[in-house]
């Protein structure tokens, strides 16, 4: 089928997800794959790459899986009670998500970022209701880590802190459902799970559950090639604290990806597929399309992290115009 015809076919199977919902939480997850074809230069035709589509969730990012199933954990265990809040330190996606259940559960929210993320996720939150602290930019999402230490030293009493850095409960968010949506959803036919490398969540969840199914699945991270980089939501192991939920043995390859290489993707991915996504997802697809252009056959399944909507203030969006911008 033609590249355009393919893209205009209509689903072969209906939405089979819910059409009223009590809360707002019951509609994290079961989040849509979809195909890329233009971006895929280089590629055999008997490999098909997927993009799975975390915008879709209702705080707009894959980080609403863990929030969601940290606060669920913290309820169970007594740990947050009425009269807590919820305290963390987040780059950004984890912090609007604990802000929408925190809203959604009637729990307030305090917030530690660095002074420099981007102005729609301070509105983001802000509109959640949530009080944000900002730590110095400079020191990146390290240094957010040590203020929101110092802060729930000093009142440890007043505070639930879901910890997402070391919280077993945020990878075991992506076992019990991002992994097995996308075993279903490619129905047991992928061969390579990639994702760009945060706390590591993500990749450690999913990847971890996906090898329960097929051992052969392969598990690949993508990370910011160098300390200094502009991939918002990004680690860079050697040079960070390693999250203590992140086991790099667990992984078959780590891949790093250069940040105007990512913009440049996003535009691309824009352009070309209609879709408007974030930096890391950009970046997760070129470590995607790296591993993909050795092989003739194969499934990936790529996680695309958020919508670029939420970067369009960013001095990621100053490079377009150099890109090429629009066409007119
Ligand atoms: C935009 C974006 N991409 C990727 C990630 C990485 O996800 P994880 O923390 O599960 O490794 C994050 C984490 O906050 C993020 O905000």
């Amino acid at each position: 089928m033609s590249t355009a015809r393919a893209a205009l076919a209509r689903p072969t199977s209906p939405a089979t997800g819910p059409l009223t919902v009590p809360s707002a939480l019951q509609l994290v997850g079961n989040t849509p794959l979809v195909e890329l074809r233009r971006v895929c230069d280089g590629v055999a035709p008997g490999v098909r790459i997927f993009g799975k589509l975390e915008g879709f969730n209702p705080g707009g990012s894959v980080k609403d899986r863990p929030a969601l199933k940290m606060v669920e954990d913290g309820l169970a265990r007594g740990a947050l009670v009425p009269g807590k809040t919820i305290l963390d330190s987040t780059s950004g996606n984890t912090g609007i998500a604990l802000a929408m259940v925190g809203a959604a559960l009637g729990y307030p929210v305090e917030l530690v970022m660095p002074g420099n993320v981007s102005a729609e996720r301070k509105k983001v939150v802000a509109a959640f209701g949530a009080k944000v602290i900002y730590s110095d930019p400079l020191e990146g999402s390290d240094g957010a880590i040590r203020l929101c230490r110092r802060i729930l030293a000093e009142a440890p009493e007043r505070y639930f802190k879901p910890d997402q850095y070391n919280n077993p409960a945020n990878s075991l968010a992506h076992y019990e459902t991002t992994g097995p949506e996308i075993w279903r959803q490619t129905e047991g036919r992928i061969t390579h799970f990639v994702a760009a490398i945060g706390t590591g969540g993500t990749i450690m969840g999913t990847g971890r559950y996906l090898k329960a199914q097929n051992p052969d699945v392969q598990v690949i991270a993508a990370e910011p090639d160098d300390a200094f980089h502009g991939l918002e939501g990004l680690k860079h192991m050697a040079t960070s604290i390693v999250p203590g939920i992140f086991h790099e043995e667990q992984l078959d390859r780590k891949i790093g990806v250069a940040t105007d290489a990512a913009y440049d993707m996003v535009y691309r991915l824009g352009r070309e597929e209609g879709l408007l996504l974030g930096q890391s997802s950009g970046a997760a697809l070129l470590a995607a399309l790296e591993v993909a252009r050795g092989l003739s056959a194969g499934t990936f399944v790529v996680i695309f992290p958020d919508f670029g909507d939420r970067y369009l203030s960013t001095k990621m969006w100053l490079g377009w115009a150099s890109f090429g911008g629009g066409r007119t």
